[in-house]
């Protein structure tokens, strides 16, 4: 089988991951804080390793401000509804996951808050000119994707901040997609909180991630969950500091040590070599693409500005179809259909046809790429003359 469909959970993974996961279930996963012994320090331990090798790839100083969760949208979820309050204003835009969107409706129908979506350019690029016009005195957040799962667009989330003009709004960003694939850095960046899914480009397991957070935010915000920490255990009240204050109930051990190991290996092999490879493999695909009049490519066309990630429409023929004809014909796994972001299809007019999702992942190559194009070119030639 050869897999393209790493932005939704990357496979395959390096053996070291696989063998974190079973050692810790095998020799004992013990709950983390919940008494002094020998298994219990050892997940204690295991934490505390995946808590920092997180801050020195997110470029975060504070280990205790990156707070675990099983997914980007339990982060999500935790941030948006721990921050939000009633007359609050959000700003986010169209090209945002169903994972944004869906909180940021609930929140909205509940009549809590408002939003306004920025609009996109014909790239999935978010038009950063109309924040200005957006923003009133009760916008509290901005809440962007820094990649576009639907197109691989790199959204331009460094300049949000000098955009605000010093405005005390609190930036927030998805990295669900561009975490592993490209350099994601808190002091960079210059937001607020970062949000982060363990399974795609950190080659952690599934149920897994999480988001860091400022100190500034982190005061402004409540906790949504509450429960056992092993902390503060004689009161009745949420433990308010980090990470107890965001983090209760028994931690995924087996998945974190599972994620540890993916992060060491992205920082092994370097995500500035990473993404040099990526772009290498973009370009030749790209290049290739080009050939095959009946597939138009959504968003960019360049290798650069974006990931590897790439969604395609056919000329006459249904993007499940097309999904299905290189699944049994080619053993190709690939996804149609709308990829959970519905109003970034509306914005780039795929909202009837949805797409055909083409993502590379850590270990594609060249060799990968070929077949595809081979089975690419049956579909938009051989298939459509048949
Ligand atoms: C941009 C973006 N945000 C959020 C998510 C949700 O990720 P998870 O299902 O891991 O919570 C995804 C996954 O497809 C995504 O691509």
């Amino acid at each position: 089988m050869i897999y393209f469909d790493n932005a939704s959970t990357s496979y395959r993974k390096p053996q070291r991951i696989y063998d974190a996961v079973y050692n810790t279930m095998i020799n004992g996963a013990g709950n983390s804080g919940r008494g002094a012994n020998s298994v219990s320090m050892a997940a204690g331990r295991i934490l505390h390793d995946c808590r920092t090798e997180l801050s020195l790839l997110f470029h975060c100083d504070k280990p205790e401000n990156i707070v675990l969760k099983s997914s980007v949208t339990e982060a999500l979820n935790t941030i948006l509804l721990g921050l939000l309050k009633p007359g609050d204003h959000v700003i986010s835009s169209v090209m945002e996951h169903n994972s944004v969107l869906r909180p940021l409706e609930k929140l909205r129908k509940d009549g809590i808050i408002t939003y306004d979506l920025l609009p996109c350019d014909d790239s999935g690029e978010i038009l950063l000119d109309s924040l200005s016009d957006l923003e009133n005195l009760n916008t509290k957040a901005i809440i962007l994707s820094h990649v576009s799962n639907l197109t691989g667009t790199i959204q331009p989330a460094a300049r949000i901040r000098e955009r605000l003009r010093n405005k005390d709004i609190y930036i927030i960003i998805d990295a669900a997609q561009s975490a592993g694939y490209i350099k994601v850095d808190m002091e960079s960046l210059k937001v607020d909180a970062i949000a982060f899914t363990g399974h795609k480009g950190l080659l952690g397991p599934q149920g897994t991630g999480g988001f860091i957070i400022s100190d500034r935010m982190n005061q402004d915000m409540r906790p949504v969950f509450t429960g056992g920490t092993g902390s503060d255990s004689l009161s009745l009240d949420q433990p308010l500091f980090l990470p107890d204050k965001f983090e209760s109930g028994t931690h995924n051990i087996p998945g974190i040590a599972g994620l540890l190991e993916g992060v060491k290996f992205i920082k092994e092999r370097e995500i500035n070599r990473i993404n040099e490879e990526h772009m290498f493999l973009s370009e030749y695909f790209l290049h290739h693409l080009d050939a095959l009049d009946s597939i138009a490519l959504m968003g960019k066309r360049t290798p650069s500005g974006r990931i590897p990630n790439f969604s395609l429409t056919f000329k006459n023929m249904d993007c499940s179809e097309a999904a299905f004809i290189l699944e049994n014909r080619f053993n190709i796994i690939s996804r149609s259909g709308y990829h959970c972001a519905p109003l970034a299809h509306k914005a780039l007019g795929t909202g009837e046809t949805g797409s055909l999702r083409i993502s590379f992942g850590h270990f594609t190559t060249v060799q990968d790429i070929d077949q595809l194009l081979v089975a690419l070119k049956y579909i938009s030639e051989v298939y459509h003359g048949e």
